[in-house]
């Protein structure tokens, strides 16, 4: 099954071109559902209002260069290894269920578009990447619903309970579920099954793609332009009006405030910020 192309069997019954005409439906609705999200918060008017705020509170310049870096550890950092998440099960649920979105949808993309009969065989890896990327998505993401989800574990509400926020996930985990199921019973030969999981898999995939003005789809493009201004901010010295983290010991922050040791004593510990001394669990 692993080295199977479902889709080249599939140009059996379907024609290569619905199937292609599929792929670039979701992709149309994937842009139209952003900007309309856009369009609905004003998540980029209030971005780049908040960037002019950010500019004149700015104590330095940050040059084309310096943004370059930026940008290179966004990417590597908040983008590839997910290194916002400070709580490790969050961070590496959502490795497994980002990563395996990318590959399962890269390669549905190119098993489609480069492989989508019998008479173009893909190379094995393909299929291969295919189930392994729906698998890693199924595996975060159940991960994520039944044990790991604020809701489940900090407000201690049943894994059952639904919201809207819930789309996103939701339509994720069906997409992998599906595919996987149906890729199965087209391997076993078993085709009313495998016609059934077939129409559930490509359903998901609308509700997934079509979804993105109602769901947190969009936050994939978000989050990395957030974390990047982040960064800047950081480094030009506006810092969002956040305080910095001073350390009582420093003599410059002695001098700074004298009155520390009134309040501290002569030799202050360094107490760090409160919000790591435990385990992320409130929220
Ligand atoms: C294929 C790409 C991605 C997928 C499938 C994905 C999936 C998810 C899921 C399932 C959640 C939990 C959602 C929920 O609470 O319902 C989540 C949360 C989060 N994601 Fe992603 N993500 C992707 C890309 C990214 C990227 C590129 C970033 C950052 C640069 C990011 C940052 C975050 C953060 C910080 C949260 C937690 C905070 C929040 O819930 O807003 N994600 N993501």
């Amino acid at each position: 099954m692993f080295t199977s192309n479902p889709f080249a069997e599939l140009s059996a019954n379907i024609p290569v071109a619905v199937m292609q005409g599929y792929i670039i439906l979701m992709v149309l609705l994937v842009i139209v559902g952003t900007i309309l999200d856009m369009m609905h918060k004003k998540s980029a008017k209030y971005f780049f209002l908040n960037a002019e705020k950010e500019k004149k509170n700015a104590k330095r310049q940050v040059g084309v260069g310096e943004k370059a870096v930026i940008a290179a550890s966004v990417l590597l950092n908040e983008v590839a290894t997910s290194g916002e998440f400070c709580n490790p099960r969050r961070r590496l649920s959502h490795l497994l269920t980002m990563w395996g979105t990318i590959i399962f949808v890269a390669t549905t993309a190119i098993l489609i578009f480069g492989y989508p009969t019998p008479e173009t065989p893909a190379p094995a890896i393909l299929p291969q990447l295919w189930h392994i990327g729906a698998l890693m998505l199924a595996v975060g993401g159940y991960w994520f619903w039944f044990f790991i989800r604020v809701d489940v574990s900090a407000e201690g509400l049943t894994w059952w309970r639904l919201e809207r926020a819930d789309l996103f996930i939701l339509s994720l985990l069906a997409t992998a579920t599906f595919a996987l199921l149906w890729s199965f019973t087209q391997y076993r030969g078993i085709s009313g099954w495998s016609t059934l999981f077939l129409v559930l898999f490509a359903l998901s995939g609308v509700v997934l793609f079509g979804g993105v003005y109602w769901s947190k789809f969009a936050h994939m493009f978000f989050k990395p332009a957030a974390a990047f201004q982040k960064r800047v901010t950081r480094a030009d010295g506006s810092r969002e009006d956040l305080p910095f983290d001073y350390d009582p010991r420093d003599p410059e922050v002695q001098r700074k405030f004298p009155d520390l040791a009134e309040y501290m004593g002569k030799n202050p510990p360094n107490m760090g910020p409160g919000i790591r001394r435990e385990r992320p669990s409130h929220y």
